[in-house]
């Protein structure tokens, strides 16, 4: 850093720990995807937290970390995918317009996947937020209805919704993985266009600007 260059605090630390938290969080969830094991549970719970968290934040927190100072219309978004091919591509002191609605693309996804492991796990297990005992269905109907046709009843309809719901678990974390993977080149293509260290950015916070 010379001179003319000074250091500005970009991402505050509730960003940051939120974001590599996630890392860590969706890598052991996504390992230990098998059946009946406690710790994919648990980082899925977290993963859970943390987005929902995020998205508080998101309102209250800092300057880069509100959405009203990210997510932008769709003329800026194009606008700067076509100042990536001029020689002078607008750079962002936060989130880019791109990279924004990276943001909300990523949380999204991560609450489908979360969301469905939660029934996953109400459906299979009977276990977590998500799971119903016949009790809670209606008291009236189960006070009317014979105790083992209502049995019958849900477990046929857990069945269904079991393969449905293991299904799309599956198939969001495959959508996940993808938009993981776009949101790692969107990183590594734009740290290369505008020359600067965006990973070690999401670690100490600052980014250096001329003044
Ligand atoms: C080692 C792999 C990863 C690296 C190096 C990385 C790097 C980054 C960087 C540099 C940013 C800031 C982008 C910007 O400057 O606009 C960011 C933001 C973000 N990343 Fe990652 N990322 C990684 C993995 C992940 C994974 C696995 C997820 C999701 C499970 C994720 C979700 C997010 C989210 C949600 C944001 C927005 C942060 C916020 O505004 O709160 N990242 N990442
Ligand atoms: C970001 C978080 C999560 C990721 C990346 C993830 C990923 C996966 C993967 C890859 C599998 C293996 C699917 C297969 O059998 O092929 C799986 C299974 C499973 N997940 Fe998750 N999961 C997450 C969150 C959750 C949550 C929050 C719960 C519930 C509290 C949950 C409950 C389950 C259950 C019960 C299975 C076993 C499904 C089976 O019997 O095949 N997951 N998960």
């Amino acid at each position: 850093m010379n001179s003319h260059q000074k250091s500005v605090l970009v991402w505050d630390p509730i960003v940051r720990i939120f974001h590599w938290s996630l890392v860590v969080s969706f890598t052991v969830a996504y390992l230990t995807g098998e059946e009946k094991n406690e710790l994919h549970i648990f980082m899925g719970y977290m993963v859970l937290g943390l987005i929902i968290f995020r998205v508080i934040w998101g309102f209250i927190g800092s300057k880069h970390a509100l959405f009203e100072n990210f997510l932008t219309s769709s003329p800026k978004v194009f606008g700067y995918l076509k100042s990536l091919f001029s020689n002078k591509p607008k750079h962002y002191l936060g989130h880019n317009p791109l990279g924004g609605w990276m943001v909300i693309a990523l949380l999204m996804m991560l609450f489908a996947v979360t969301f469905s492991g939660l029934k996953v796990y109400a459906l299979k297990e009977g276990e977590g937020p998500l799971s119903m005992k016949i009790e809670q269905l209606s008291p009236i109907s189960t006070a009317y209805a014979k105790e083992d046709e209502m049995q019958r009843l849900v477990a046929e309809r857990d069945e269904v919704g079991e393969d449905y719901w293991t299904e799309f678990h599956e198939s969001s974390t495959n959508i996940m993985l993808i938009l993981i993977g776009l949101h790692l080149v969107g990183v590594v293509v734009s740290s290369k266009v505008h020359k600067e260290n965006l990973v070690k950015a999401m670690l100490t916070g600052k980014k250096t600007i001329q003044r």
